[in-house]
Order: C-alpha cells, then structure tokens, then sequence
C-alpha cells in the first residue's frame, strides 16, 4: 500500500507513522510522498532523513483555495495512495478535494471530538476545567473535525497543568494510535460507508 502524509510543522506524528513502517506494525506498505504547505517544516527534513520524498507546495503560488486544492490533489494522485493521512496540516480543505480522497483520507485532531473542533484545543479544555482529555483519529469530511471518528485515546488533565505538560502528553497518545489506525485503513479492515466508520463490519 502507498501511503500519503500531509503537514505543515513539526511533523511527530509523521515520524510515528515512518517508525511503524519500518519496525512492521504497519505491514506491507510505505510512505511515498510527504507534502507540506510550509517549507521549512521540520516534518520534511524527517521525510528527507527516511528517504522518502519531500515536497513543499507554496499556497501563494496559486490564487485561491479551489486551485491550490486541485495542484495538491494531483500531486498526491501521483504517488497512486490507497491512504492519506493529514499529520498536522494546518490548512481547511475544499469540498471537491475531501471528495476525492473519501475513504481514504485520515486526520488526529487533539482533543476527545465532537468536543472542541477547531483550534487551541488544549488550551480550550484546562480553561474549562476539564479533568479528561484526548485526540480522536476520524475520516476526513466536509465538515471540519466532523468526520466519523475510528479511535480515541484519553489523558488526564491535572491541576495546575501546564499547556505543554498537556500536549506531550497527548501526543504521546497520538503517537501509538495514529500508526494502529494507519494499518488499519491500509489493511481495509476500516472503510466509511453512509457516513460511518466500519471496522471488521461493525459500525463503530
Ligand atoms: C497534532 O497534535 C495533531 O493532533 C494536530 O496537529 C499536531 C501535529 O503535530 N492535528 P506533529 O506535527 O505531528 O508533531
């Protein structure tokens, strides 16, 4: 299977996903293209560092969203992926772009959805209080951070937690679920019918 990851920053779930190709928790397939929105992403030079092609494609290079959307979408379609997988690509997608990858186009957004879409999440939940936090792995639709969501991981808010004390320790969640996930959809044991996600023929 050919596998596509979109970023734009620092790239740890990319980096999550490279360490299962290689180490087999993600069978039989392989990342064939990173893509980011911004050039000095730091999640290229980890592609780069695993071989693996590293494209940055400027957004001001085009003149609106409907055009940058169909560069990138057929830039990705040249790699032929059976997955997508936005790792922090920080950009809204059109509705044509979502519909060609439907099905196959994964995303991790930290928080516990349908809570907190959007951004600043971490923020957003120790200033509402919350004692339980987290990060949903969801289809891509057009509704953003609206898809079905497949798995989430929970984490504990404390009091007196830090933001950042917060998100590493989510993204340490991110990081063992985002590669299970991956497989998955690679294997297709996971598919999204009517709007749903199915895993072993059980709605979830
Ligand atoms: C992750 O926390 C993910 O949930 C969100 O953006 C962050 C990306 O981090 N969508 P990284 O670039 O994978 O380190």
């Amino acid at each position: 299977n050919n596998i596509v990851v979109l970023i734009s920053g620092s790239g740890s779930n990319l980096q999550a996903i490279i360490d299962a190709c290689s180490n087999g928790v993600i069978k039989n397939s392989q990342i064939t293209a990173v893509i980011s929105n911004k050039e000095n992403a730091y999640g290229l030079e980890r592609a780069r560092a695993a071989n693996i092609e590293a494209i940055h494609i400027a957004p001001k290079q085009y003149g609106n969203r409907e055009q940058y959307d169909d560069a990138l979408a057929e830039r990705i379609e040249q790699f032929n992926p059976d997955v997508v997988i936005l790792a922090g690509f920080m950009r809204i997608l059109s509705g044509d772009f979502v519909r060609r990858f439907k099905g196959k186009m994964l995303n991790i957004h930290p928080s516990l959805l349908p809570k907190y879409p959007g951004l600043n999440t971490h923020q957003r939940a120790i200033d509402a209080g919350d004692t339980e936090h987290g990060t949903s792995v969801h289809f891509v639709t057009e509704e953003l951070d609206g898809g079905p969501v497949i798995l989430q991981a929970k984490v504990p808010i404390f009091a007196n937690d830090t933001v950042e004390e917060v998100t590493a320790r989510v993204q340490k969640q991110e990081h063992a679920i985002y590669p299970l996930v991956t497989q998955w959809l690679a294997e297709k044991r996971l598919t999204m019918i009517d709007g749903k996600a199915v895993f072993d023929g059980e709605i979830l």
